[in-house]
């Protein structure tokens, strides 16, 4: 099978997991304004692998947005190895990714994303039986850069991770350079991601903070990284990667008029509708809100996107909107 990893050209630009962001509808509009590769948000082991219909929904993926890597999440290697049999035979990602960085409780509170790297015994099960699960598709891994013990004691470093897993086959691994204990400060460890490369042999990818294209070529240069995860940095501003390539080929980008950014923002709400129904425009509401940020009376607009039930009503209101 091939490694569609080893295909793309750097710097890679990828759109990061986010929960409750990066559906279908919205990784199809990155993939289409320049994401080089998406990824699903975090899947749950457990229910992945029991096949229900509402998680094999959640997980569906369509042609028009590959690559596509589909994160899994979880503490148990059996559970991973049956998640990622089902995921590589019937959801049919160009990847699988494994979570080892999500620090929210209801996930590292039960010994899932962060807290895995405080059992790295655990932590090679994990790769080692997505990898068997994958069937010849590449895996990668995402992570921050530290957890401590629950006793404060000790600190649990992620490159420890990677120096554990170096005799698998990881193609890739993201690391978003903050840790466990300030999982949102504003200052983010450029220097910490730029010495993973001195663990991992793989591609890899900086993550934390890009908003900008400016920021997207700092990051590019501090890390040296392969490419960039981008997460908030895509929050009504999907075309940012466009912008980005078009920034570190020319040192120069076009911002987009309000008439270009509200043709997006309306085939995205084309696309959630077309995808997932009237439910889709719903989940919508709270993207249709940042494509409006910014503008002068943002606020009043606000008011009225969060009460739009279907497209008819969302297509009125954003031709009323001014500039
Ligand atoms: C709403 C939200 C949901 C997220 N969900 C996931 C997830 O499912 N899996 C994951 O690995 N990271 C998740 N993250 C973390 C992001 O992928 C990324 O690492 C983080 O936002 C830092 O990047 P940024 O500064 O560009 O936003 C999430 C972040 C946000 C804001």
């Amino acid at each position: 099978m091939e490694n569609f990893w080893l295909k793309l050209k750097k710097p890679i630009l990828a759109l990061a997991p986010m929960c409750g962001v990066t559906d279908l509808p919205f990784r199809t509009i990155c993939h289409n304004l320049g994401a080089d590769v998406v990824y699903t948000e975090m899947i749950m082991v457990q229910a992945l692998s029991r096949k229900g219909k509402q998680v094999m929904d959640l997980a569906k993926i369509s042609d028009q947005e590959r690559p596509v890597v589909l994160q899994l999440g979880g503490n148990d290697p059996e559970l991973f190895y049956k998640a990622a049999k089902v995921g590589a035979e019937e959801i049919q990602p160009d990847g699988l990714d494994i979570n080892f960085g999500c620090p929210a409780k209801k996930v590292a509170g039960h010994g899932s994303g962060a807290a895995l790297l405080r059992d790295l015994e655990k932590s090679y099960q994990i790769v080692q039986a997505v990898i068997e699960g994958a069937g010849g598709l590449p895996v990668s891994l995402k992570t921050r850069t530290q957890i401590k013990s629950s006793d404060k004691a000790k600190v649990h470093y992620s490159w420890e991770l990677l120096d554990k897993i170096k005799d698998l086959p990881v193609s890739a691994v993201m690391v978003h350079g903050r840790s466990f204990e300030a999982p949102w400060v504003e200052e983010v460890d450029y220097e910490y991601i730029k010495s993973m490369r001195n663990h991992f042999k793989g591609i890899l990818l900086a993550n934390g903070g890009i908003n900008s294209s400016e920021k997207a070529k700092e990051v590019l240069e501090l890390t040296n990284a392969d490419g960039l995860g981008i997460g908030h940095g895509v929050y009504g501003c999907p075309w940012i990667f466009k912008q980005i390539k078009e920034y570190l080929k020319t040192g120069k980008y076009k911002d987009l008029s309000w008439p270009q950014r509200r043709k997006i923002a309306l085939e995205h709400a084309q696309l959630a509708f077309e995808i997932k129904g009237e439910h889709g425009l719903i989940e919508l509401r709270k993207q249709l809100l940042w494509y409006v940020k910014g503008l002068p009376n943002a606020t009043d607009y606000r008011e009225k996107l969060v009460r739009l039930n279907n497209l008819a009503e969302i297509k009125k209101a954003f031709m009323e909107i001014e500039g």
